[in-house]
């Protein structure tokens, strides 16, 4: 490897294809996984069979000894391992990269802040820049009159939409629905559905005030929930994501948003994951014009910097006004330096150019995904903008394929309550190239399907 590669000055844009100097994981990331394993606790860095060295798929205990790769540098569509293996990232780092890993706007205002101040003092003094956020934040969320409460995770935004609910409502119902995923803080949790997340806290979770449906359920089932008169909101993620990728029925959203109207229960949109173009419009509740009460969003929002925030309308945001402390807070509330990426983000966003893209591309994923219904181990393709899913028959084809596609140069999750969705979430500004590409491989790696191109 050439001096420069080795710098990270070879990935250009970000817009490269893939390129393995060894099979991963390699030397250097079994070295480093080594090390993370005995100062880090237990299972915070999950090694799933996928990550066995052939990409086949492993036991439990065989993955726990097979460690996964590094990164050690991203830039674009681009993730670089720290043995120098360079992927495709269909992860998007979580969603996070929706301008792209390390964008050099995003960098720029990093630098540009970090010389100026790091750190503030949260809900006691805060920073200029604050206002341009939230101003900002305001005019693009579908919120009418709106106010922003700035978060440091999705977790911690859902925990304020929930606690704003319970302030302006009195009521400490939520209805929620179930595949869903809002986070793993104690509120967020107990609207989250995956079992396996909530068993072993049950007994902090509050069951008696959370009503789950099936996510898309019939209205007449909504209805009947909120008739009860104990729920004061109703959250939904209206594209789910790390759950599977599920759409909504057409007109759900809709329909939802009225019937919570109707009852007096405040609709908050958890567009943590959908944020900010993913889904090819600003917001995914934009799809169908639904103006939710509240708002939560993160991820995206600062472009690798760890910001959130949940926007609500004025009228229910009063609940929180107090003469003392603010009733929640946290020390490192709307970071300057995330904020300063936040506007990056948000001059990048502005023209609309990349939810374009992420319409214009999603069409193409569209079409060419509709073939891997022929792979005998898929069941369902289906997304929306740049966020697909690819359902096979069960979670150890899941951890194979997304194994083999690593091996090959592909990063891509296996996500959904049992692990059997692909989840395809790149960059919004990936090439077209290096989708085809990635195409190709997930096409190539499928288990069962020939070992050709089908481009
Ligand atoms: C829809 C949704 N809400 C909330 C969260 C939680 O966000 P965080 O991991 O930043 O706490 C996530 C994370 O994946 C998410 O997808």
């Amino acid at each position: 490897m050439c001096a420069a590669e080795k710098n990270g000055e070879g990935l250009g844009r970000g817009d490269r294809l893939p390129r393995m100097v060894t099979p991963p994981p390699g030397p250097e990331a079994r070295r480093l996984a080594e090390l993370l394993d005995r100062y880090e606790a237990p299972g915070v860095n999950t090694l799933p069979a996928a990550f066995t060295a052939d990409g086949s798929a492993g036991s439990k205990r065989e993955a726990s000894a097979t460690p996964a790769i590094l990164w050690r540098e991203a830039r674009g569509a681009n993730v670089v391992d720290v043995d120098g293996n360079r992927y495709i990232d269909l992860t998007a780092g979580f969603g996070v990269a929706a301008v792209g890993h390390r964008h050099p706007r995003v960098v720029a205002a990093a630098r540009r802040q970090a010389g100026v101040l790091l750190h503030a003092l949260g809900d006691v003094h805060a920073h200029p820049l604050r206002i341009e956020v939230a101003r900002r934040l305001g005019e693009w969320a579908p919120v009418d009159d709106p106010r922003v409460y700035f978060a440091v995770s999705g977790a911690d935004a859902v925990e304020i939409a929930l606690k704003t609910a319970a302030l302006a409502t009195g009521k400490s119902g939520v209805l929620c629905f179930d595949p869903g995923y809002h986070g793993l803080t104690l509120g967020a949790l107990s609207v989250t559905s995956r079992p396996i997340f909530r068993q072993p806290f049950e007994d902090r979770l509050a069951p008696r005030t959370v009503h789950r449906l099936a996510y898309g359920c019939p209205a007449t089932t909504i209805e009947q929930a909120l008739g009860s008169g104990a729920i004061g909101a109703a959250i939904v993620e209206p594209v789910v994501g790390r759950e599977g990728v599920l759409l909504p029925p057409r007109g759900w959203l809709t329909d939802l948003a009225a019937l919570c109207r109707r009852h007096g229960v405040l609709f908050i949109a958890d567009e943590v994951f959908t944020g900010f173009g993913r889904t090819g419009q600003r917001f995914a509740v934009d799809h169908e014009g639904v103006r939710p009460d509240l708002l939560c969003c993160g991820k995206a929002l600062a472009g690798g910097l760890p910001l959130a925030a949940t926007i609500g309308r004025a009228e229910v945001m009063e609940g929180w006004r107090t003469d003392g402390e603010a009733l929640h807070t946290a020390t490192h509330l709307a970071n300057p330096v995330a904020c300063a990426c936040a506007c990056a983000v948000l001059d990048l966003l502005e023209d609309g150019e990349l939810a374009r893209r992420a319409r214009a591309l999603g069409a193409l994923l569209a079409r060419r995904l509709a073939r891997f219904n022929e792979f005998s181990v898929v069941s369902e393709v289906r997304g929306r903008g740049l966020l697909w899913g690819i359902e096979v028959d069960h979670r150890d084809t899941a951890y194979a394929w997304t194994g083999a596609a690593l091996q090959q140069g592909l990063l891509v999750l296996a996500g959904g309550p049992n692990a059997t969705v692909l989840q395809l979430c790149p960059p919004l500004t990936i090439t077209h190239r290096q989708l085809l590409a990635a195409l190709d491989v997930l096409t190539i790696t499928a288990p069962g399907a020939p070992r050709r191109s089908r481009r």
